[in-house]
């Protein structure tokens, strides 16, 4: 092995929107969900995360993160305890084969880059961690299966063990305290419902004021609301959404996606004090989608909405003219929305294959 040699994996990973969401932490220190929840892997073709991992013996110093050509502090608790599950594989594998370069021993500069607004209610931690041990992952070789790399995302960010996966996913919140059972699975591959869409509307690309970390925290600590929420609400949500999917039936999924969205938010709402991620221009969304439906006489659009202000609208290609083409002459409008929106900006995307 040269002394100069620079080791080097890139990847991409996609963004994840939840349909029955991630939101509350039962071990913040494992990073394990208060519940189970349920998403679509959005197509890597419109929003997605590329993140290169190098190491040498040449580097010197600490571990370093540039995100979006800023440099970004990974010295936090969750980002080091993917960059130790990563190394402690690697070095597994090296004290098996004696031959193999010490990767494990040397220092890593990571490269990310997101194509769509960082922390801003678009699932950037969900495609940034799943980019981040998956690059790593490579660069080490290491024979993990998409499973085992949602364990180690999932540490980083919650919602990041889904993205792992194209398609309909389920994080399996599990019940052990040691976390081993809070992964991700795919509930159906994209190609199972082929003409799903999402259509995003970016209302604010401005980092949110709370983050999905903290917001959740105070949450759990001081809502009546949310105990309801995952005694009964999202348990009934998640069987109907499998249902729905493996039904593919819309009208199912668009219901619970609306109403969990709803009792997210409402939650937020009872949180003391109260977080507030929707805007005014969500709400307008909110009942844009509700006239579009109307109009239909049927239930051709769902919204929802993360911790952030961004709609994203689901939908079947069939009914794209009504629901693209309502968000289109909305935005064209003279009715408040373009002043109020002045950022917005929207795009139609179709669902990730299998990553
Ligand atoms: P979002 O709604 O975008 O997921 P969060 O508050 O959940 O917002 O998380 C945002 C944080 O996720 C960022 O401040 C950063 O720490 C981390 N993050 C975002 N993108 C990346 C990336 N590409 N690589 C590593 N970490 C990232
Ligand atoms: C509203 O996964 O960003 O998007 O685990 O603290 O990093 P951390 O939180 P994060 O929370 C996502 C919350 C959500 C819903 C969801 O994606 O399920
Ligand atoms: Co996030």
């Amino acid at each position: 092995m040269a002394t100069d040699t620079i080791y080097k994996a890139s990847t991409t990973a996609p963004v994840n929107i939840a349909v029955v969401k991630y939101w509350g932490k039962r071990d913040p220190k494992l990073n394990l969900p208060t519940n189970s929840s349920l998403s679509v892997t959005l197509s890597q073709a419109d929003l997605r995360t590329l993140t290169t991992a190098t190491c040498s013996p040449t580097y010197q110093g600490e571990d370093s993160l540039i995100l979006n050509g800023e440099p970004s502090d990974i010295t936090g608790a969750r980002t080091q305890a993917c960059l130790r599950e990563l190394r402690a594989r690697r070095a597994a594998l090296e004290a098996e084969n004696p031959s193999l370069p010490k990767l494990s021993t040397m220092p890593l500069r990571i490269v990310s880059e997101n194509n769509f607004p960082t922390a801003a209610g678009l699932a950037s931690s969900a495609a940034g961690f799943a980019a981040l041990v998956r690059a790593i992952a490579n660069l080490y070789e290491l024979p993990s299966s998409p499973t085992e790399l949602s364990l180690i995302a999932r540490q980083g960010s919650g919602s990041a063990c889904r993205s792992l996966f194209g398609g309909y996913v389920a994080w399996r919140g599990g019940e052990q305290a040691d976390g081993l059972d809070s992964k991700a699975v795919e509930v159906a591959p994209a190609s199972h419902w082929p003409d799903m869409r999402a259509l995003i509307l970016v209302v604010s690309a401005a980092k949110k004021g709370v983050s999905s970390t903290s917001g959740m925290q105070q949450t759990v600590a001081t809502s009546d609301l949310f105990q309801g929420r995952i005694a009964t609400v999202v348990p009934a949500h998640m069987d109907k959404m499998e249902a729905a999917v493996r039904d593919r039936d819309f009208t199912a999924f668009a219901e619970v996606t609306m109403k969990d969205s709803n009792s997210f938010h409402a939650c937020c709402m009872d949180t003391y004090p109260p977080i507030y991620y929707m805007n005014d221009v969500s709400r307008a969304a909110v009942r844009a989608v509700e006239a579009i439906n109307a109009a239909a006489g049927k239930t051709v659009a769902a919204y929802t909405f993360d911790a952030g202000p961004n709609a994203v609208v689901y939908y079947l290609e069939e009914n794209s003219g009504p629901v693209v083409g309502t968000f289109y002459s909305l935005l064209q409008g003279t009715n408040g929305w373009k002043d109020s929106a002045k950022s917005y900006d929207s795009a139609a995307v179709k669902l990730d294959e299998a990553t």
